[in-house]
């Protein structure tokens, strides 16, 4: 895997994780108020977690400031199913993060949400350290695959692939859309990790390695970022 962009796979998600965890924890050490903007979803939280114990074990202050990328549109915040309720637990709350834009998927002015969006990474952006993680479609955030992405912050309607994912399993009823930052938002980060967990990501990551850029394959655009870093597993790309 020659690329401009590191690519460093581990046998498990735990070593994954830790590997990654590591590489954040760096981030933080050189940035103590950095800028993050944490994918959800089940490719990051094991690194998450351990990123919260390397903290606290070794002591390491920060004032980081949070901007979440993407929402289930409909779900409120406190719904165990949204990404706030997800960034919060796993992020927010046990780093004690004070200065932070969550979506609310429970929106009723979507204008507004969307300038919500645009102007807490107008005042406090760009993104230092963006971690992503990619759909089996091949998506970025909520940046569906399509005839064309969108640069700023928007809502989408979700594919069936992406409406299928486990963090709507159990909610009432899936999201038909999504509020997502845009990709130059997400370009615009001077940092970006990738965490690619499973063999069900085998596809997209094929695809991906081909280094060809589309819009069909909205991760591609990642091939165009002077600093991306990908953590994955070996069941993800064998
Ligand atoms: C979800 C989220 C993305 C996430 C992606 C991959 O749809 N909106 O932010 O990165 O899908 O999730 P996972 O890591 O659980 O496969």
């Amino acid at each position: 895997m020659s690329s401009t962009i590191h690519f460093h796979r581990s046998d498990t998600y735990t070593g994954m994780s830790a590997a990654a965890a590591d590489f954040i924890v760096q981030a933080i050490r050189d940035k103590p108020n950095l800028l993050l903007c944490p994918a959800t979803g089940n490719s990051p939280k094991g690194a998450y977690a351990t990123l919260v114990d390397e903290l606290r074990n070794q002591q390491i202050a920060h004032t980081l400031r949070l901007v979440a990328l993407d929402e289930w549109v409909g779900l409120p915040v406190d719904s165990p199913h949204s990404g706030a309720f997800q960034v919060r637990q796993q992020l927010i709350e046990p780093l004690g993060i004070h200065h932070y834009f969550l979506f609310d998927g429970n929106f009723t002015d979507e204008a507004a949400e969307l300038q919500r969006a645009g102007h807490y990474l107008a005042v406090q952006g760009p993104i230092d350290l963006c971690i992503l993680g990619i759909g089996t479609n091949g998506h970025l955030g909520f940046n569906e695959p399509g005839d064309y992405l969108h640069a700023l912050p928007h809502r989408v309607r979700l594919t069936e692939t992406s409406r299928g994912h486990q963090m709507v399993a159990g909610a009432a009823r899936a999201p038909d859309y999504g509020i997502t930052l845009g990709m130059k938002d997400i370009l615009q980060a001077k940092k970006i990790l990738l965490l690619v967990h499973g063999e069900h990501k085998r596809a997209a990551m094929t695809a991906f390695l081909r280094q060809e850029i589309t819009p069909r394959l909205p991760a591609s655009f990642l091939w165009l970022h002077p600093d991306v870093t990908c953590f994955c597993d070996a069941v993800a790309v064998p």
